[in-house]
């Protein structure tokens, strides 16, 4: 017996316009879980705008009531403000929330937390967007204990770190960022580094502390950072990549983000154009090392639409960690070149 489930999405902007295609193309791997989804009118600012790249009959509202006849929320809208207020009411209703939104997830932790420790939140979006890290981190990753994380956050930046190498510039290769779709609006939070921190603030609660304060990741971006220093790096066999980390220091768990210099062949100065990289270390895993896509619509409804699959088949959502993990006391972290 088929279940029937009805999807209220928020947004249709370069991710929701993505998860809709898929959600439509992967219907018949839904019917053999055993659900017949149904997408409900999407909840756009703009319902009246030309969409031309959905599926074909997909119908566009304005009117927030469309999500009270919905089973499962995708938010899509991004802020920590009004989608906020949309998905808060209907994880209090039980629903569940497949989101890629990290700033909301890091700031306003106050009301979200409870919803994602029973496990009604599914975020694999949220971090290094279609490549796979919150899954394994809640499930595989869980059997060690953190000692060391560092990771290639944002798309963006990355992006124009990699078209200034070419001989790019700054100006010009951000330019280029936000017309592929990969920048946030505005997208001084990325080139600032808090679109990483937002990132870095999810992974802190999941590997290290449920209540790990958004205010005490340390954040530095790339502003002020000349071409020239890119390319002298190059000359010098390094690169120039925006490294979030979380270590142990002085008995405490420490989480930053900077512009470091790393040697061309280390793992984390692999990944180019708008890809990410994560370099986690647990004391009985040792270290492993995931890369993909790290921004853009199709990559980042990967990750949307396999948080549902994930529930069809009753994965739980990506809950943070229990409690305070102990803070390794002989361990030395990696330390790299701060720029
Ligand atoms: P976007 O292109 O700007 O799309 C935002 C969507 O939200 C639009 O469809 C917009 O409606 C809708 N919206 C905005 N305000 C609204 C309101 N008050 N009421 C109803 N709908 C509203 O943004 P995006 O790039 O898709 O990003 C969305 C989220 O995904 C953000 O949280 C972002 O951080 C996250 N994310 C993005 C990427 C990426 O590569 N872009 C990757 C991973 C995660 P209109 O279409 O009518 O304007
Ligand atoms: N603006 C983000 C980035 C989108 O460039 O990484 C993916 O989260």
């Amino acid at each position: 017996m088929m279940k029937r489930v009805r999807i209220g999405m928020i947004g249709s902007g370069t991710v929701g316009s993505s998860v809709l295609g898929l959600l439509e193309a992967r219907k018949s791997l839904f019917e053999s879980q055993g659900y017949k989804v149904k997408v409900l009118p999407v909840l756009v600012r703009d319902p009246s705008k030309t969409r031309d790249n959905v599926p074909l009959g997909t119908q566009f509202t304005a009117d927030d009531k469309v999500l009270e006849d919905a089973d499962i929320i995708f938010e899509s809208m991004g802020g920590t403000g009004k989608a906020l207020e949309l998905v808060q009411s209907q994880l209090q209703d039980g629903k569940i929330l497949i989101t890629a939104n990290k700033a909301m997830l890091a700031e306003r932790w106050d009301v979200l937390k409870p919803y994602t420790m029973n496990g009604q939140v599914y975020c694999e979006a949220s971090v290094m967007a279609g490549t796979p890290v919150l899954g394994p981190l809640t499930g595989t990753l869980r059997s060690s204990n953190t000692l060391e994380l560092h990771a290639i956050l944002s798309g963006t930046c990355n992006y124009i770190l990699t078209r200034m190498e070419d001989g790019a510039t700054y100006e010009a290769a951000l330019a280029e960022a936000q017309a592929k779709g990969y920048a946030e609006d505005p997208p001084t939070l990325d080139v600032a580094g808090t679109d990483a921190a937002h990132k870095l603030c999810v992974l802190a609660r999941i590997t290290v502390d449920p209540n790990f304060a958004w205010a005490d990741i340390h954040t530095r971006g790339l502003e002020g950072l000349s071409s020239q220093r890119v390319l002298e790096a190059v000359r010098n066999g390094k690169r120039v990549k925006l490294v979030g980390s979380i270590v142990p220091k002085n008995g405490q768990w420490h989480a930053t983000v900077r512009p470091v210099l790393l040697d061309a062949e280390h793992p984390l100065a692999q990944s180019a154009s708008s890809r990410n990289t994560m370099l986690f270390h647990g004391d009985a895993s040792g270290i492993v090392i995931v890369q993909g896509g790290g921004a853009g619509g199709l990559v980042t409804a990967s990750a949307m639409v396999g948080d549902l699959i994930d529930h069809f088949a009753g994965v739980t959502g990506h809950q943070p960690s229990p409690e305070a993990t102990r803070v390794p006391q002989n361990h030395t972290p990696e330390v790299f070149a701060e720029l």
